[in-house]
């Protein structure tokens, strides 16, 4: 039987998550989430108290590394060395943790590896930011989404208050989004590209629901 990938890929706030989720609920199929693994990796350093642009510290870190990834009532669950640390990886330092740590190329090689093997035998819908160049360029669909930086921003801030963290402003969101912009965009390794054949979808105008059925239009 050949199974098929569909891949989400965008910056951060662009509604990825929400839609590659409805997605999966529409299709009965399974979702992955990649950032939640590049966000263990940042938390980890974290607490291990190495600075995450250190490339040497970081190559050493990810050499005794766990990450698992399970699924329970449809809910993906993050492990890091065993602990259960889906909550923990979204509070606000992470995201930059996770976007420095994902620039380092053997961190890339081992998510990337991990991505693979969970979605081996499976359909499957990846969100990210290199589903489509790298991951599975094969991919059956792949859709590519934008929204200007202020939304995405607004958005992420709806998020965290939504979860109970009410010590960050709208100014730490957005600096947070446009310093991540940036380095998702330029790094060397796998930057954050529209490939080709990816469809665009700017979210910055329409709901979530109007953007979720323009996205399964697509897919037959
Ligand atoms: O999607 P997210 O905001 O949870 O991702 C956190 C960071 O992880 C993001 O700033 C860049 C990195 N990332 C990546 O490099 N490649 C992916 N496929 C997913 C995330």
């Amino acid at each position: 039987m050949e199974y098929y990938q569909i891949a989400i890929d965008g910056p951060s706030g662009s509604g990825k998550s929400t839609l590659a989720k409805g997605v999966a609920n529409k299709l009965q199929i399974l979702y992955l989430d990649t950032g939640a693994m590049y966000r263990a990796c940042g938390l980890k350093a974290i607490k291990t108290g190495i600075d995450t642009k250190d490339t040497e510290e970081v190559e050493k870190m990810m050499k005794d590394i766990k990450i698992d990834i399970t699924h329970e009532d449809g809910e993906q669950h993050v492990w890091l060395d065993g602990e259960d640390v889906s909550k923990e990886i979204r509070m606000p330092g992470v995201s930059v943790a996770a976007s420095d740590v994902s620039a380092i190329p053997c961190v890339r090689e081992a998510m990337v590896d991990l991505q693979r093997k969970i979605s081996e035998g499976k359909n499957v819908v990846l969100d990210g930011r290199d589903i489509g160049s790298k991951v599975f360029p094969g991919a059956k669909y792949k859709f590519f989404l934008v929204a200007a930086a202020e939304e995405r921003a607004r958005r992420r801030l709806l998020e965290l208050q939504q979860k109970g963290v009410t010590d960050t402003t709208y100014e730490d969101v957005l600096r947070d989004i446009q310093y991540r912009d940036q380095q998702d965009t330029t790094r060397a390794a796998s930057p954050l590209v529209k490939v080709e054949d990816a469809i665009e979808i700017d979210t910055t105008k329409i709901g979530i629901d109007e953007t979720l059925d323009l996205l399964l239009s697509y897919i037959k």
